[in-house]
């Protein structure tokens, strides 16, 4: 009799679980499912989670599927460009590069026919006008990214310095002393500075500010004429190479943005050159160095060309999506005054929209938007307009050299010869 009751609650407890199955499928299939490719870098994710399950709440008939994509930009372009070269309805709206505009028009929606026009004018200019290819705006901006340097304000003091590097010799001096300090002091694992020098999109940013705070320009010219094969050039590449293993582990030819914040975060490193986003991440309660960093510019050995890259990331919409109206809607909720700002104040990530640059609470969370807002606003692009719709082979070739010289085995002067001979290709000139 008792095994009978067990066995008759069993077949109830089933039968509800496929009851509630069902209702849970019938409701999810009344949704319009947007399948949306975002970025885990950082609180990326965690914050476009936290906007996903908002906007559901206010559009019941909306499911968003966050995709994930791989931490390096160049591999998230390489699979962007796998879906869409298969047409692939997969990805409805995808998160883009500042460089890839030109690159990726073809396959996105021109946002002008679903009236982006009411959205765009209280954006940076230049930021729309970097999206618009032929006339087509293929992208409404999320966040706007400089390179630039952290460094250890208590570290700073205690080695007796007042102020943090102008100069790369004054950082490759003050690397040298801090380290060699607190190695001796125990930590064996202290260097002096991280960075990115993997073989990807990052380093022809890191490798961009070096040639160019170096005097030797930025690849390219604004015509598409190439400009990389000087000799001011060739010595950027060849003070970064110097560094590896000196003042920067041997192994920061293999780091994207991550593994320096790893570093950095963890209390191992004097400097960092990143992106802003690792501030607030840097001030977290679980960090090593929370209340013990700041930020600045990068330096320069040519006064006044401090440079820091142009970086950012733009919300577009795939012209092979089933649901343009709806990933539409979406990507300009996203890209909108109140998604910016909470995305600031909780992520660091700097708006696009002019305004929230006097936003009390975003200053507030992030004082160093107010100091370098000039510096921003002046960020040096890299050739991807002049190049495109070649950017991602013009980087290619650029990472690529930069890489060898990093890992000596090529001279900067070789380097900056072959690379003007592998772009010529993609020249204007
Ligand atoms: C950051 C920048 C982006 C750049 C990338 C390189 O995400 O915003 O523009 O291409 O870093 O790793």
């Amino acid at each position: 009799m008792k095994k009978c009751l067990v066995m008759f609650l069993c077949v109830l407890v089933s039968l509800g679980m496929l009851f509630a199955n069902g209702t849970q499928e019938s409701e999810t299939q009344k949704k319009t499912k947007i399948r949306f490719a975002v970025k885990s870098v950082g609180k990326d994710y965690e914050l476009m989670k936290e906007a996903s399950e908002t906007y559901e709440s206010l559009h019941p008939d909306i499911d968003i599927e966050l995709v994930e994509t791989p931490e390096s930009s160049t591999d998230r372009l390489g699979l962007y460009l796998q879906y869409f070269e298969a047409k692939s309805s997969e990805l409805d709206a995808v998160l883009i590069d500042v460089v890839w505009p030109g690159e990726l028009s073809e396959h996105l929606i021109d946002l002008n026919e679903y009236g982006a026009a009411s959205y765009t004018s209280q954006h940076f200019p230049t930021m729309v006008q970097n999206n618009i290819v032929h006339g087509k705006l293929v992208a409404m901006p999320l966040y706007t990214d400089a390179g630039v340097l952290y460094y250890r304000t208590d570290l700073l003091k205690k080695y007796g310095f007042s102020e943090p590097p102008k100069t790369w010799s004054e950082l490759e001096h003050i690397s040298q002393v801090v380290q060699a300090g607190e190695r001796a002091a125990g930590n064996e694992d202290f260097w002096g500075y991280v960075w990115q020098g993997n073989a990807y999109e990052g380093l022809s940013c890191n490798a961009l500010e070096w040639v160019y705070s170096n005097g030797g320009g930025t690849i390219m010219d604004k015509d598409g004429t190439v400009t990389i094969n000087n000799p001011k050039a060739a010595a950027g590449l060849d003070m970064a190479a110097n560094w590896v293993g000196t003042i920067s582990p041997s192994g920061v030819t293999g780091f994207v943005e991550e593994d320096a914040r790893s570093a950095f975060q963890a209390g191992n490193a004097m400097f960092m050159r990143n992106w802003p986003y690792c501030y607030s991440l840097g001030q977290s309660d679980s960090s090593a160095i929370k209340g013990k960093f700041d930020l600045t510019l990068l330096p320069t050995n040519v006064e006044g060309k401090n440079a820091c890259t142009l970086g950012g990331w733009q919300l577009a919409v795939s012209k092979y999506s089933k649901h343009p109206q709806e990933a539409v809607d979406f990507i300009f909720y996203l890209s909108g005054k109140e998604e910016q700002k909470r995305r600031a104040i909780k992520g660091s990530y700097e708006p696009t929209i002019q305004s929230l640059y006097s936003d009390a609470d975003i200053i507030n969370a992030n004082p160093f938007f107010t100091k370098l807002y000039d510096v921003f606003l002046n960020a040096v692009p890299r050739p991807s307009t002049a190049s495109a719709p070649n950017y991602a082979q013009v980087s290619k070739i650029f990472y690529s050299y930069t890489h060898n010289v990093l890992e000596k085995q090529m001279s900067g002067a070789d380097a900056v010869t072959a690379m003007s001979m592998d772009m010529a290709e993609y020249s204007n000139k």
